[in-house]
């Protein structure tokens, strides 16, 4: 851990009049050590000062007096919640004005603020868009992960951002869920390996700018079991969509279902992550928002975890009970930042009940308190809440995007090859499907918005889609013809006259959380899919199937049909690194991060008996050809 020494080196760079100031009021000399600095804090403070720390607004309904007047500790950017203009001074000044507010409180907490930045800072035009988790994954390369995080930590804190909500550490049993691609796989080593390596690098990512800098923070996601819900254990509706596995319950033998979700949080725990937001599953049927036994016993006591844990979006108001019940039961349950951004003075309101009915100990919330200040006390937070300036350059620079091509490439997936691949510059290169030329097609959920977008290139400045990268590395002696739908004339190619290859990318339409939850009939190519493909078999002697989708789909007679299939994942803003492995310019090293199933009839989650999955999958976890 870097922690200790790093606080000790800067005692040692700080300016005289903040060390005479210091000497006033002990919490705010940086020399001291943080429990000290803690405890002097938490003395100082009123109920309503505490009560304040543990409440979570977000911008959308709460502004710098909001803020204040609540004496609130934290807030969010939901997903697609940004700043108008959504640039980098727009999240500077958007963040200074809440420090400000916060600094002219009488006890002057910086406020600290999270968002999703879960596969880079995707929030903002022009930042580096890294794999999905699922690409990540498929890479197996610890190295790189932990470069993703340095590289989002460092994309974000150019906005004075510093708690990201990531990463997912979820092994999730069953792809039907719609948040399968967010996470590292179904195998608990590799989760806990990448998960721990991303936790590092996003922990350590500024370390490169000397000891002034935050020391930001990474979330472990979402305690515990939210990846191994039942299939049909969650029916809600809501935004439009019907969940069948996102919050729902997981359900089996305690001791089993611990050894297959537990060690990725250990790895957190042992990496230093500071914050562990938990799940809107609920675990053999209670509630992870009202599970003392796990929260506390669990993470707390058996794993050593000292940093902040965070509710989920409104998961508090699923709990039974009251409006001012379902506050105290989480609190209680060892939740100390309430995330219930539409709520915030309702949530003061039932905390203050709480503490006056005596339904929440004032020790608890002494906890909780102490719980959020250690953790910005070890940020940093209260030394230097501003921008890294010196950041600001590198935000989707080219030296950031290399590393996600570096990413992609080695996060493709060779499933099948007769002689199909690699291409070759001089060929005829026909290229179909509306996910070859589509930023949001190829990034998915939490990119810009909460669902993420598609058919709209401009969104994502300084961005290549995958026939930009077919064309820039095949180079002026490829021909490339694209057409979206595989409209070719006569004259480009015909059965008579076929070119020699063809590359049809299709897959999923973005979504996140359960409005990705399918049937397993559901992750069936679609008609149209399987149409494009028989459109373009005869019109190249060669067809190449590029599957652009947060997980393996189901194939069909896609499989006979084509020479080659990659699966490319949700490879973000550098489509070229799929063109790189696609011509032969690096190699195929990525494995399955999830088992592929054969087809919806036969289709078994990870945890079924193991004769009946292997009887029902095309590959295991861990194929992957090399050419
Ligand atoms: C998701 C979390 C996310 C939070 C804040 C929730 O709906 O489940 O993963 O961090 O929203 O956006
Ligand atoms: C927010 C997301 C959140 C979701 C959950 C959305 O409105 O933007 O961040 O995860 O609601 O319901």
């Amino acid at each position: 851990m870097y922690r200790l020494p790093l606080r000790v080196l800067a005692a040692g760079i700080l300016s005289t009049p903040l060390l005479s100031l210091a000497a006033e009021l002990p919490y705010r000399d940086p020399a001291l050590p943080v429990e000290q600095r803690v405890s002097d804090l938490l003395s100082r403070m009123t109920l309503d000062e505490k009560l304040g720390q543990m409440l979570m607004g977000a911008r959308d309904w709460v502004g710098p007096e909001q803020m204040k007047k609540l004496n609130m500790g934290t807030l969010l950017s939901g997903g697609g919640s940004v700043p108008r203009p959504n640039t980098v001074n727009g999240w500077v000044a958007m963040m200074k004005g809440y420090q400000d507010a916060a600094r002219s409180t009488r006890l002057g907490i910086p406020v600290l603020y999270g968002i999703d930045s879960t596969h880079g800072f995707a929030h903002l035009p022009g930042a580096t868009v890294f794999p999905q988790l699922v690409g990540m994954a498929a890479t197996r390369d610890e190295a790189l992960v932990r470069r993703a995080g340095e590289i989002t930590a460092r994309e974000m804190s150019a906005a004075a951002l510093y708690w990201t909500f990531g990463p997912m550490v979820s092994v999730v049993d069953d792809i039907r869920w719609g948040r399968s691609y967010e996470a590292f796989g179904e195998n608990t080593e590799l989760v806990s390996r990448l998960g721990a390596a991303f936790t590092e690098g996003f922990q350590g990512g500024l370390k490169v700018y000397g000891p002034k800098a935050v020391r930001p923070i990474a979330t472990a996601k979402h305690f515990i079991g939210d990846g191994g819900v039942a299939f049909g254990s969650s029916d809600f509706a809501m935004a439009g969509g019907r969940s069948k596995l996102d919050r729902g319950d997981t359900r089996g033998d305690n001791a089993a279902l611990l050894a297959r979700h537990l060690p990725p949080y250990k790895a957190q725990v042992d990496a230093g992550v500071r914050s562990v937001m938990a799940s809107f599953s609920s675990w053999n049927g209670t509630p992870m928002h009202a599970n003392p036994h796990l929260l506390n016993d669990v993470l707390r006591k058996q794993l050593g975890f000292t940093g902040l844990i965070v509710s989920d979006w409104e998961a508090v108001q699923l709990l039974p009970g009251s409006f001012d019940t379902q506050v105290a039961t989480a609190t209680n349950a060892g939740i100390d930042v309430l995330m219930e951004p539409q709520k915030t003075a309702e949530v003061l309101a039932a905390l203050r009940k709480g503490v006056t009915d005596k339904l929440i100990p004032q020790q608890r919330i002494d906890q909780a308190v102490s719980n959020i200040l250690r953790v910005k006390f070890e940020m940093g937070l209260f030394e230097h809440a501003g921008p890294v300036e010196a950041a600001q350059a590198g935000v989707g620079s080219a030296e950031h995007r290399q590393v996600a091509r570096e990413l992609v490439r080695k996060s493709l997936v060779l499933l099948k090859n007769d002689a199909a691949l690699p291409l070759k510059r001089k060929q005829h290169i026909l290229v179909a499907g509306e996910h070859a030329d589509d930023l949001g097609l190829q990034s998915g959920g939490w990119t810009l918005e909460w669902q993420g977008f598609f058919d709209n290139n401009t969104r994502l400045p300084g961005a290549t889609t995958i026939i930009d990268g077919l064309s820039n590395v095949g180079g002026a002696s490829t021909k490339i013809d694209f057409d979206p739908n595989g409209q070719f004339a006569k004259k480009v190619a015909s059965a008579a006259s076929p070119a020699d290859v063809a590359i049809v990318a299709v897959g999923e339409r973005p979504y996140s959380e359960w409005l990705g939850d399918r049937s397993a009939a559901e992750l069936s190519l679609s008609a149209d899919d399987l149409a494009l493909i028989a459109r373009m078999r005869p019109l190249a002697r060669k067809l190449v199937l590029v599957l652009v989708s947060g997980r393996p789909l189901i194939l069909g007679d896609a499989l006979k049909k084509s020479d080659a299939v990659v699966a490319a994942w949700l490879p973000g803003s550098e489509g070229a690194g799929v063109a790189d492995v696609l011509f032969g310019d690096a190699p195929f090293t990525g494995k399955l991060p999830y088992a592929w199933p054969k087809d919806a009839a036969s289709f078994k989650a990870a945890s079924a008996p193991a004769d009946e999955r292997r009887a029902s999958l095309l590959f295991e976890v861990g194929y992957g050809l090399a050419k």
